[in-house]
């Protein structure tokens, strides 16, 4: 008889012939995982890994926490799925707890299972409540995920397919601390592309815009900061021309940056605030805090089968007890100190690092070729994410075109000191392989 491990072994290759998502000739540095514990994975040939992406940016509380994992397994014995029309106990006890840690005036919170359909339930109340606007805003190289919709006001797809059936958005354009277009330097360049966000306000657009979303800290699209006087901008605006001002904290909320908020952080003061990622302790969980005076949904404006499930919120709400509990937020400010401390010293020897890129564990590098014409050393990117895994580090790559030349370090916010120095150590080592192999010398 053969063994079923055998046969496991034999569906686990058809698979991936089967699988939709798997390139042509699938994707040799694809692991497939089995375990994870904290910031540590384990793959199916039982290597261990130092996950410095925390899946996606998700696992803000480490992988498996006790806490987390109990309570989804006491909601499965009790209830596993509840249709959105009724309520569960730890629904009502997680809509209270997010109520009390949101920032500013946000009291009111709608809950969902993605961050993209997050986002789209934040343009749906933007909608219900400028029912005669014409228009949503978003910024160049913003993120805000993979349905049709969020894909259109996220940064153009490179071969977008989906364009017939895409709403279109007012593309806005950013300023860029560290390539300035308008300027010389960053504040020069904040400034003036304030003034062409304001003169396309003005002029550029028939009829009124509903909202502007952007994300605090732009992630996927570069880990792009923007400087406090920009924020400040930004809200003026949506004050003077009506609109909602939506700050998408998917991947900078829960703690990521330092704060429990990016909006903290940077001090925004945001009519409606999205959130996913690490609120769900790993299991899938997003949603969106407003305003009482936006509180307009109507009978059937979001609901979803799966939107508020039962294991998801029970998760969510052990989970943020716990972020808060073990007051993660200042755990990630002083690992991110600590990191971005290492990487500017390791900046100052290693030639392709163009730039250092906090706060809190929102971490990465820009790798670039050269320091004057900041051409990005997108194979050189990859190659530091490929040696790096085989010495059992994960780090943060973007496969997207042109967005390829950085290296993010986005760990669980309760990742030890020695394994972030462990990873760092790696860093260093595999830039100066890669270094002497691409024959770019020592600064
Ligand atoms: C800022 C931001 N918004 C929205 C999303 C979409 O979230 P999801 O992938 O859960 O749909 C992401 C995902 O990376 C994100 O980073």
């Amino acid at each position: 008889m053969t063994s079923t491990l055998t046969d496991a072994a034999d569906l686990q290759l058809l698979g991936k012939e089967a699988l939709l998502h798997e390139p042509p000739g699938g994707d040799p540095e694809k692991l497939t995982l089995v375990r994870a514990q904290g910031s540590l994975v384990w793959d199916d040939q039982g290597n261990e890994y130092l996950d410095c992406t925390a899946q996606a940016w998700s696992n803000n509380l480490g992988a498996g926490d006790p806490r987390v994992i109990e309570a989804a397994i006491a909601q499965t014995r009790e209830l596993t799925h509840a249709r959105p029309t009724f309520h569960t106990p730890a629904l009502l006890e997680l809509a209270a707890l997010m109520v009390s840690i949101a920032p500013g005036q946000l009291n009111r919170v709608g809950f969902t299972l993605h961050g993209s359909m997050a986002v789209e339930m934040a343009l749906k109340l933007a909608l219900r409540n400028r029912p005669d606007a014409e228009h949503v805003a978003v910024l160049h190289d913003g993120y805000h995920g993979r349905s049709i919709t969020t894909m259109a006001a996220s940064w153009p797809h490179p071969q977008n397919a989906f364009g017939r059936l895409q709403p279109h958005f007012l593309r806005l354009p950013r300023p860029d601390l560290y390539r300035p277009r308008l300027g010389s330097t960053g504040e020069e360049d904040t400034e003036r592309t304030l003034a062409v966000v304001r003169d396309i306000l003005e002029k550029g657009t028939e009829g009124s815009v509903a909202a502007l979303i952007y994300e605090p800290l732009q992630g996927n699209g570069g880990h792009n900061e923007f400087s406090p006087r920009w924020h400040q901008g930004i809200r003026e605006l949506c004050d003077e021309f009506g609109m909602l001002l939506i700050i998408d904290e998917v991947q900078t909320g829960l703690g990521r940056t330092g704060k429990m908020w990016a909006s903290e952080y940077y001090d925004l003061d945001p009519d409606i605030l999205v959130f996913g990622k690490g609120v769900g302790g790993g299991f899938p969980l997003a949603g969106v805090l407003t305003k009482q005076e936006y509180a307009k949904f109507q009978a059937g404006d979001d609901q979803l089968t799966f939107g508020q499930f039962p294991i998801s919120i029970a998760a969510g709400l052990a989970a943020v007890s716990a972020i808060i509990e073990d007051d993660l937020p200042a755990r990630a400010a002083e690992h991110g100190h600590y990191a971005t401390e290492r990487l500017r010293e390791m900046q100052t020897r290693h030639p392709l690092i163009g730039e250092v890129r906090s706060p809190g564990l929102m971490v990465s590098l820009e790798l670039v070729r050269d320091h004057v014409t900041k051409e990005p050393a997108t194979t050189e990117a990859h190659e530091v994410f490929v040696r790096a895994q085989r010495k059992g580090v994960i780090f943060g790559e973007s496969r997207y075109a042109s967005l390829g030349s950085l290296i993010k370090i986005k760990p669980p916010l309760d990742i030890t000191r020695d394994q972030l120095s462990h990873a760092l150590d790696v860093l260093d080592e595999v830039l100066t392989d890669v270094e002497t192999d691409h024959g770019i010398g020592p600064r």
